[in-house]
């Protein structure tokens, strides 16, 4: 039978992201800007972090709660050893209905056709601007452009569905919305832009830096006549748009100028097992302990049903409320 676990707001619990890893090639200044995550930064010690045995077990107690998709994060992802396998393991999960990943795309010349193979249906790729100086300047001088273009063409050539997200800050990207509309539209691929977000306390998040939906929307219908679509789930995160009479679509995830917590069925587990009801909450809820502790299956499901009974969250929707300096999970460290 259908489980019908909910929430304080009646929210139910479809998705589960889960971050293999705090580590990433990239020093994205909105997420782990170099001057914190430098060479002495001290990332999660190997026993701290799950096994994907470990993985496993705690998204099939998820599924049994009502979770259907699953998006593998980070960090980055694909610097976790043999991430095809744990693809491999998920994918075995009966009542599992979709799995997805976000990388920066640098890897995936060499993993995409595992993966594929391993049962991934999705990556979302990280790209920020098509110039290359630019996009230096906001991954710390990590990647130029054409190794994330070789990333997301590896994706396609391996069947897998690709879209691409691009965190968009006024004042640094906003010049590169329309040429990466232009772009991706051309190469028929799905744009999402999305605000940029207070995630964490490091990236240095003002309200004045936000390039709100509606201004993103003006500047693209400027030139081409866009028109709304339906979610394609209930609880997506991204508003779809499609240019008018054509099939290309792009997405705008509007976290900050039109929040979307009514619908958030998403749970998070950090690479550290810490289970997180919420992108900025500031704490976690640690399942680690639970797994290697002799608890049964039936009582870890006890707990996160319990966690998810009292769960309130709705952190966007109340943004105004909550005072920039109160602590928040960093964003590396639940993939998003
Ligand atoms: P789809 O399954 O393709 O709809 O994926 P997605 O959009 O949920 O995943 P993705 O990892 O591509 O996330 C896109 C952006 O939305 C990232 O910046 C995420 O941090 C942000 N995001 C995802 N879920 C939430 C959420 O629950 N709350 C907020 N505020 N932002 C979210
Ligand atoms: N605001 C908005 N999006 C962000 N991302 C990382 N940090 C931020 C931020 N501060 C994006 C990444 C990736 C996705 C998981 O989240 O670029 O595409
Ligand atoms: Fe790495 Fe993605 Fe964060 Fe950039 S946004 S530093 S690619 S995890
Ligand atoms: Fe969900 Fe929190 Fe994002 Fe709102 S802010 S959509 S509750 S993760």
């Amino acid at each position: 039978m259908e489980h019908q676990l909910e929430d304080k707001w009646n929210r139910p619990l479809r998705d589960l992201r889960i971050s293999v890893t705090d580590r990433c090639n990239f020093r994205c200044r909105y997420c782990m800007p170099a001057e914190i995550f430098g060479p002495d930064y001290e990332f999660l010690p190997k026993d701290h972090i799950l096994t994907y045995e470990e993985l496993t077990r705690l998204t099939r107690i998820f599924v049994s709660l009502g979770v259907k998709k699953i998006r593998v994060t980070g960090g980055e992802p694909l610097l976790r050893k043999d991430l095809p396998s744990f693809i491999h393991l998920l994918n075995r999960i009966e009542g599992v209905e979709d799995i997805a990943m976000t990388t920066n795309g640098v890897l995936l010349p060499k993993y995409a056709a595992e993966l594929r193979a391993a049962g991934l249906k999705r990556v979302t790729v990280s790209l920020d601007s098509l110039n290359d100086q630019q996009f230096r300047l906001m991954n710390g001088g990590r990647s130029g452009v054409q190794a994330v273009l070789d990333g997301i063409e590896a994706a396609a050539l391996a069947g897998l569905h690709v879209k691409i997200n691009m965190v968009v800050q006024k004042g640094v990207n906003d010049s590169d919305i329309l040429p990466m509309a232009d772009y991706f539209r051309e190469k028929k691929q799905i744009l999402r832009f999305i605000e940029f977000m207070d995630v964490g306390n490091t990236n240095g998040w003002k309200w004045d830096q936000v390039v709100p939906k509606q201004q993103i929307l003006s500047l693209i219908q400027e030139k081409v006549p866009l028109e709304p679509i339906d979610a394609h789930y209930a609880g997506e995160v991204a508003s779809r748009y499609r240019y008018k009479g054509s099939d290309e679509e792009i997405g705008i995830i509007s976290s900050v100028s039109d929040p979307f917590c009514g619908a958030c069925s998403r749970a998070r587990i950090s690479a550290e097992g810490k289970l997180y009801t919420c992108l900025f909450a500031s704490k976690g809820h640690d399942l680690r302990a639970l797994l290697r502790s002799d608890q049964t299956d039936s009582e870890i499901e006890t707990f996160i049903e319990s966690v998810w009974k009292a769960r309130t969250d709705r952190y966007s929707e109340e943004r105004m409320l909550h005072s920039q300096s109160s602590p928040k999970i960093e964003m590396s460290h639940i993939g998003g």
